[in-house]
């Protein structure tokens, strides 16, 4: 695509779910958007399950983390619905629940722990038995001690909702630059655009940072702008049924590991994920895949039996203190939509709202407080 040349409103590095959503929210506010990237959802939008699970993907204690994942999963049928809407495009949501299932003594005081949390907090919870489970889901273990089921939890596919992503953002009339970016412009002191590989540029008055891990290879940057935002790994596999096999997204603590197993209504199913910090390293390991086949067929005895379809990598962005960064950079012009770390699909919906807010020169949302890009400074001045 060509580079357009007048000046845009917003320029947004990186096309995975959370730049694109952020492109979508900002031209629904009537601002002119321009997104980079040269292969748009090609990373952790391409590898991820989708699960969409606040409470399970959270450490305890991460209050605000907490209230940040509720709020998007509850955003997430009208989300849904109105992508759905204006793309036609089928985004595999489900909102099904999320069954977890546990295997010793030690993963059942895990699972009661869960619930008691999940109660605490106003989020249903059921306790199950292993018979229970198996009810709902036959082809589990006959190991299977006990379980919880989340009735509000839910996945989708985010290969579909990345590709209805795009096409309303082009409906929209945002524009997709397939170039890399290299470096942000800064000119006086504030962020003004973007310089591309090749050398073309692209000139906005406000720049947004939504490339993951790779937000820290941006030159042209003042240092300690940018908080660092790590690369984490994540091994995830993906199989394929002709029966019915596994109806709903299944989180299995199998004697205190933790596999989950999300499947499609088109009979494939996700198995993920490793958590591996390697740097930049996306191999395809033989121990990756073993642990996952081994802990799911604890799981599912007869996932053996599935055809393999598909193996991946890719590097989930964590920041400092293992949650988002939000809204606008100390440099004038400069916002962050990064360091979603395991849960950039499940806020995708909340960070295109706050995201936008800001960007059309709104206040910040009061659950968005938490993740400002100073917290990092204030706690170096501490
Ligand atoms: N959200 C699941 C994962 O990051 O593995």
């Amino acid at each position: 695509m060509l580079v357009p040349e007048s000046r845009r409103d917003v320029v947004i590095i990186g096309a995975g779910v959370i730049g694109l959503v952020t492109a979508w929210r900002a031209l629904q506010r009537g601002l002119t958007v321009t997104l980079v990237d040269p292969e748009p959802g090609s990373k952790a939008s391409h590898v991820a399950a989708g699960m969409l699970a606040p409470v399970s993907e959270i450490t305890y204690g991460e209050e605000p983390m907490l209230r940040l994942g509720l709020a998007s999963l509850d955003r997430y049928p009208a989300f849904v619905a109105e992508l759905e809407e204006v793309t036609g495009q089928d985004t595999g949501y489900r909102a099904d629940g999320l069954l977890h299932v546990a295997f010793d003594g030690g993963d059942l005081a895990s699972l009661d722990d869960l619930r008691r949390f999940q109660e605490s907090l106003g989020v249903r919870a059921e306790a199950l038995t292993g018979r229970e489970c198996r009810t709902l889901e036959p082809m589990l273990a006959p190991s299977v001690r006990g379980g919880l089921l989340a009735p509000d939890d839910g996945s989708i596919d985010p290969r579909r909702l990345t590709a209805a992503l795009l096409t309303a953002v082009d409906r929209a009339g945002g524009e997709l630059v397939r170039l890399r970016a290299t470096d942000v412009i800064v000119e006086r002191d504030t962020a003004v655009g973007v310089r591309l590989a090749g050398g073309g540029e692209i000139r906005a008055d406000r720049v947004v940072l939504a490339a993951g891990p790779w937000i820290g290879d941006l030159g042209g940057l003042p240092p300690d702008i940018v908080p660092p935002v790590r690369p984490v790994k994540g091994q995830v596999l993906r199989l394929k049924t002709t029966v019915p096999f596994l109806t709903r997204a299944t989180w299995g603590l199998v004697r205190g590991s933790s596999i989950y197993l999300v499947p499609r209504a088109n009979g494939e199913i996700v198995v993920g994920a490793t958590q591996e910090e390697l740097g930049y390293d996306t191999r395809i390991t033989a121990g990756g895949i073993w642990e996952l086949l081994r802990d799911a067929r604890e799981v599912l005895p007869g996932i053996t039996e599935l055809e393999f379809i598909e193996v991946n990598a890719s590097l989930r962005p964590r920041s400092p203190d293992d949650v988002p960064i939000l809204g606008a950079a100390a440099l004038p012009g400069l916002f962050l939509a990064a360091g979603h770390f395991r849960d950039g699909v499940l806020l995708t919906p909340v960070t295109g709202d706050v995201m936008a807010e800001v960007l059309a020169g709104g206040a910040l949302p009061a659950l968005a407080e938490a993740f400002t890009p100073d917290r990092f400074d204030k706690r170096a001045r501490a």
